[in-house]
């Protein structure tokens, strides 16, 4: 008998824990055998006489090599305790001074996964130029000069160095902690404990254990003496098979002189990364990197979470670098600080090359261009997608959906795009609707796109399995699904019930899931999603891929993908390859394709270029709402800028105050989406009592007349890999005071300075101006001075205010008239806020296209600058002189990847003219110290106009009312006082 619906949600929830996170159910460090081989040869190290400890590999020195083209060299590494094992060394260095070391062993018994750079890297890096490098062969050591840098690697025993200023900056090694682990026979269990190989001179005198009761293994002062977990693994009632026995890598990177982290998304945690081990950890499990579905996790811990990028930032006043590890396999990174003043990261992952990139800094934007060069820029999305976005588990019906739409209309609170969660779909068979509650999907659609606005639907990459479910029948002859290691196709547990998976490592998955997209019939698309639109766009969830009856809620690791490797290989790359799949399916939908917007929960090192992500299951706690803030900054430093936290928070029923605060915060994440767990209380922003409900409505119409602002900001991290929401580090690489903030952010170069309150009942908050400039307040334009060497603001925070400030220098371009959609907003006028600094000059800029196709890679946009200085003096005889200029035209800058940005560019492109007649309906000005005498406008077409203007003399605003421009337009207005 065919089980109900219901019966099946009800497994489906029974198959979830119920409350908090049941820590036992994933691993810590110490149960996962190869985490505790790495920790445990860090342990034997530091137990070692000072010293004493010292690393088995070595470089052959009669084989250093330089390659041909000369930009790096190979080199041949031994590991002393294993004579008969090699690894061969390559160190290149790129055309941007990025350095890539890569190990592998040579004619190894079995082969390493070495395909984790080619999914995230965009392209095969430049190789500097020949006459850049010199290298230079010695007895002990090999150097590379470029660009007045140095790289070094050491012979005996083997390290690597990169030197900047004559200052160490990065050192791989330096501890002794490399091991990469050699593919090896399983000795029968009688051998065990015979010696393996030869110890080394110094070796054998380092032997930590005393008074052996039992032969020892030579190789034991380094590696231990147990075969702890090499052949197979049992964690709870799962066996990991391990066909391929221990292969794991260990490696030191220390940065001396550097005391902070960053990065390694994704954890709940502080974005300057405290300390897992040594005296002062406020950790005490490594940082995870396994993609996970960790229900109800909790809001500070190393735990993995749905998605990994091995980019770690290091900085101090001195420089900020990097390393970017290529690697998908499960990754435990140990951070300490054996000094003050320095930080040593321990990187131990289970599967493998060694594949690791140093970025060399030293400014943060050249961190974000030398990553960004690698792995991608971040997508310039559809402009409706940075709008607010409502989501619940779930509407039920489509007349729910319209009522939601038809309530927010009611209330006058805009919104861009309704979600569609699992239950629009018939039995969890995704592309099938629930014919019941959605008799009318393409309507529904279509009616929500009315008013310009979208909708979004989720698939889920389980298939049920069900003959009658085409999706899952045609993947099944196509034979495309994940295998297990017997060779059957994988069976596991989601939310349809009993469930199977496609290997998008499978070329051949690729074109049959786009089809599954397509609108239209097309030749060899067997089937079609017919009752779809062009204004339905994709959520992707559960990629990590979760597994409700898997270890730890995912696969198998033995289970066996396209090309023989085993899901250990390659998990963490598995969601980032099902949402690009996704978007391309989307791009391929119609013929002059449009941005695709795809959401998806697990994400890798290059999910930049596919779409958004957000930080998962969270839980409405104010701890909660601050952490959420911490991911999203720690996101975007790895790239991954497209992101923000549920709104509300997942579970739980937040009161009025915490949901007004969430709003608040939510309006500063990149991605702003509501979403709440189907067992909670209805809470759409309409619901709310007075005066939230009111709050929250400015709110949202807030983040809609910042759309010039956000959307101007996407573009620049679309072309230079600058995140959004940038923390003080990145702003103030000097200030050191502001090194572990983390509370606050700027907006992209807006000038917009944000600090979201996160806690309860707050009346006032501090914000920490890092430099001696004057900052507005957005909302009162109320001055707050910063100071040399920084300064700490205090600002009132009743409910209906948090801290956003206008950095003095900044220029903000926004659209005030209240709309129901941001697509209702092509033709609206501008206001433009001018925020002088403390010399009385300012700039800012504004980027716009048609939000939605790709023909502004043909060069149709406008990209404008707005520029204000004051001429002469401030007080007394002077003006203020305000120009637009067509910045575009100017081709200022390079893409990262060396392209130009407005090559094909001319200011009479088609969008430029389908907006020509928009115009400038304000101009405010703040900073002036004195009221205008006179105000007047230049453009290129007509005498000088007189304008007229308020001035506001308790905030000193100048407000210059229709000043009779356009905002394609050239123009100049000069402002006199006297
Ligand atoms: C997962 C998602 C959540 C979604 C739910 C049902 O828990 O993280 O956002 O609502 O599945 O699809």
């Amino acid at each position: 008998m065919r089980p109900s619906v219901s019966a099946l949600l009800l497994l489906a929830t029974l198959a979830l824990p119920s409350s908090a996170v049941k820590n036992e159910d994933f691993r810590k460090c110490k149960d996962s055998a190869f985490c505790r081989r790495g920790r445990a040869l860090a342990q034997r190290a530091k137990d070692a006489a000072p010293g004493a400890w010292k690393s088995p590999y070595t470089v052959i020195d009669e084989a250093v090599r330089v390659l041909p083209h000369t930009s790096g060299i190979t080199a041949v590494l031994k590991n002393e305790l294993y004579p008969g094992i090699k690894f061969r060394i390559e160190v290149r260095v790129h055309d941007d001074g990025v350095v890539r070391v890569r190990a592998d062993e040579v004619k190894g018994l079995k082969k390493r996964y070495d395909e984790a750079a080619s999914w995230a890297l965009i392209r095969e890096p430049v190789l500097a130029p020949q006459y850049e490098v010199t290298w230079v062969i010695g007895a002990w050591e090999t150097t590379g000069h470029y660009k007045g840098r140095e790289i070094r690697v050491f012979y005996k025993p083997f390290r690597i160095v990169l030197f900047q200023d004559g200052r160490e900056d990065i050192v791989l090694n330096g501890e002794g902690l490399f091991n990469m682990e050699h593919f090896r026979e399983k000795t029968p269990p009688a051998d065990k404990t015979e010696e393996e190989a030869p110890a080394p001179e110094e070796a054998a005198d380092q032997k930590v254990i005393e008074e052996p009761k039992k032969p020892v293994k030579a190789t034991a002062w380094f590696e231990g003496e147990e075969e702890d977990g090499y052949w197979e693994e049992t964690f709870k009632s799962w066996t990991d098979s391990k066909p391929k026995g221990p292969e794991s890598i260990s490696m030191d990177v220390a940065f001396p002189g550097h005391q902070h982290v960053y990065g390694i998304p994704q954890h709940a945690a502080p974005l300057s990364l405290p300390a897992t081990t040594g005296p002062d950890s406020f950790f005490d499990d490594p940082y995870r990197l396994w993609n996970l579905d960790v229900f109800e996790h909790e809001a500070s811990s190393t735990m993995s979470l749905y998605g990994s990028i091995p980019l770690m930032h290091a900085h101090s006043d001195k420089s900020t670098v990097g390393i970017f590890n290529a690697v998908a396999s499960e990754t435990w990174i140990d951070v300490s600080h054996p000094k003050p003043d320095s930080t040593l990261t321990h990187w131990i992952s289970e599967s493998g090359i060694l594949d690791v990139f140093l970025l060399p800094g030293p400014t943060p934007e050249d961190i974000f261009a030398q990553y960004a060069r690698l792995t991608g820029t971040p997508v310039l999305p559809p402009l409706w997608s940075i709008a607010y976005h409502q989501c619940r588990w779930n509407y039920i019906s489509s007349q729910d959906v319209r009522e939601v739409q038809k309530a927010f209309d009611d209330n006058e609170m805009p919104v861009d795009v309704l979600w569609l969660d699992i239950e629009y779909s018939e039995e969890h068979k995704y592309f099938m609707w629930k014919d019941k509650t959605f008799p009318d999907p393409v309507e529904m659609i279509e009616d929500v796109a009315a008013v310009g606005r979208k909708m979004v639907a989720i698939v889920d990459p389980h298939l049920k399995r069900d003959h009658t479910y085409p999706a899952y029948k045609e993947a099944m002859d196509l034979d495309i699904l994940v295998k297990s290691s017997n060779n059957n196709n994988y069976e596991g547990w989601c939310w349809p019930g009993s469930s199977a998976w496609v290997d998008f490592f499978n070329p051949a998955a690729w074109t049959w899931w786009q089809g599954l997209f397509s609108l239209k019939d097309k030749e060899g698309v067997k089937w079609r999603w017919e009752k779809s639109s062009k204004n339905l766009f994709i959520w992707n969830d559960m990629n990590e891929p979760s597994v409700f009856n898997g270890p730890e809620i995912t696969m198998q690791k033995d289970n066996v993908h396209y090309g023989g490797w085993e899901h250990r290989d390659v998990h963490n790359i598995n969601g980032m390859l099902y949402a690009n799949q996704t978007a391309r399916a989307l791009l391929a939908r119609e013929e002059i394709p449009k941005r695709p917007f795809v959401l998806s929960r697990s994400f890798f090192a290059g999910s930049q270029r596919h779409g958004a992500i957000w930080t998962g299951d969270n839980m409405g706690t104010w701890e909660h709402m601050a952490v959420g803030l911490q991911m999203a900054l720690a996101d975007g430093i790895a790239g991954m800028t497209f992101s923000g936290a549920d709104v509300g928070g997942f579970f739980g029923n937040p009161g009025s105050e915490m949901l007004t605060r969430w709003y608040q915060l939510g309006v500063f994440f990149p991605f702003f989406r509501a979403h709440a767990h189907i067992d909670t209380k209805r809470r759409e922003p309409y619901l709310l009592e007075e005066p939230y409900k009111s709050i929250v409505r400015d709110l949202l119409r807030l983040r809609y007349s910042l759309l010039p602002v956000w959307y101007t900001a996407f573009r620049e991290t679309s072309v230079t890999g600058m995140p959004l929401l940038r923390p003080q580090y990145v702003m103030f690489p000097k200030d050191y005071k502001g090194f572990a903030i983390d509370g606050q952010f700027y907006v992209g170069s807006s000038g917009l300075l944000v600090k979201p309150i996160t806690q309860e009942g707050v009346t006032e908050t501090d914000v920490w101006l890092a430099e001696d400039e004057v900052y507005y307040d957005y909302f009162t334009y109320k001055t707050y001075q910063g100071a040399k060497g920084g300064k700490s603001v205090t600002l009132p925070t009743p409910i209906e205010k948090f801290p956003v400030l206008i950095r003095g220098g900044s220029i903000l371009p926004t659209r005030q008239r209240p709309r129901r959609s941001s697509t209702l907003m092509k033709q609206d006028p501008f206001t433009i806020t001018i925020a002088l600094d403390s010399s009385g000059t300012a700039s800012g800029q504004l980027y716009l296209d048609d939000g939605d196709s790709f023909s502004h890679e043909k060069g149709e946009l406008v990209w404008r600058e707005f520029q204000a200085a004051v001429l002469g003096k401030r007080k007394k005889k002077g003006s203020l002189q305000i120009m637009s200029i067509d910045l575009a035209s100017a081709k200022p800058d390079q893409a990262v990847d060396g392209t130009s940005l407005s090559e094909l560019y001319t200011p009479a492109n088609a969008f430029a003219q389908s907006i020509k007649d928009v115009k400038v309906e304000k101009i405010k000005v703040l900073g002036l110290l004195k009221e205008p005498k006179e105000v007047y406008l230049h453009n290129n077409t007509h005498d000088p106009i007189q304008l007229a203007w308020e001035w506001d003399n308790a905030s000193s605003l100048l407000t210059v009312k229709n000043p009779s421009t356009k905002i394609v337009e050239d123009w100049t207005i000069t402002v006199k006082w006297v």
